[in-house]
């Protein structure tokens, strides 16, 4: 029960606020102190705030083969001045390196949200940061 108000509230806020903790622990009957636990366990669950878009770019065994990985995240890097694990300032993107995007026959893969790209190039990267960076920036649900 507990995993699922933690997954609801985060696709409601965007990130597990210390608002949506208490919220959650009101809820539940548990201690706010509780539920952070549980969240942190979670690399599924966000305890900061999150871009609008998360850039999750793959380095698993695939993408690596393909020599996709490195090159990506130098290339978002320095496109977004931003490092794996952080945001840019306007709250637009947040850069995330993951082990496998279960997409290895597309490698080298990326997600942007629940979307998932493959076959990556620096040109294709490029187009989509554009794209992104170019869109209003909406507040989420909250
Ligand atoms: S290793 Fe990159 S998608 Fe599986």
């Amino acid at each position: 029960m507990l995993l699922a108000a933690l997954y609801i509230a985060q696709e409601q806020y965007g990130w597990l606020s210390p608002e949506a903790i208490r919220r959650v622990a009101d809820r539940l009957n548990l201690t706010e102190g509780q539920v952070r636990s549980t969240a942190s366990f979670y690399t599924l669950f966000e305890l900061e705030p999150q871009g609008k878009y998360r850039i999750q770019v793959c380095e698993g065994l695939s993408c690596y083969l393909v020599g996709g990985a490195e090159p990506m995240i130098d290339f978002i890097v320095k496109r977004l001045k931003i490092k794996p694990g952080e945001t840019t300032p306007d709250g637009k993107i947040t850069l995330e390196v993951v082990q496998c995007l279960a997409a290895c026959d597309l490698a080298p893969a990326i997600k942007v949200n629940d979307e998932l790209y493959g076959q990556m190039t620096p040109e294709k990267i490029d187009a989509l940061l554009k794209e992104l960076t170019q869109l209003p920036n909406v507040e989420r649900g909250g």
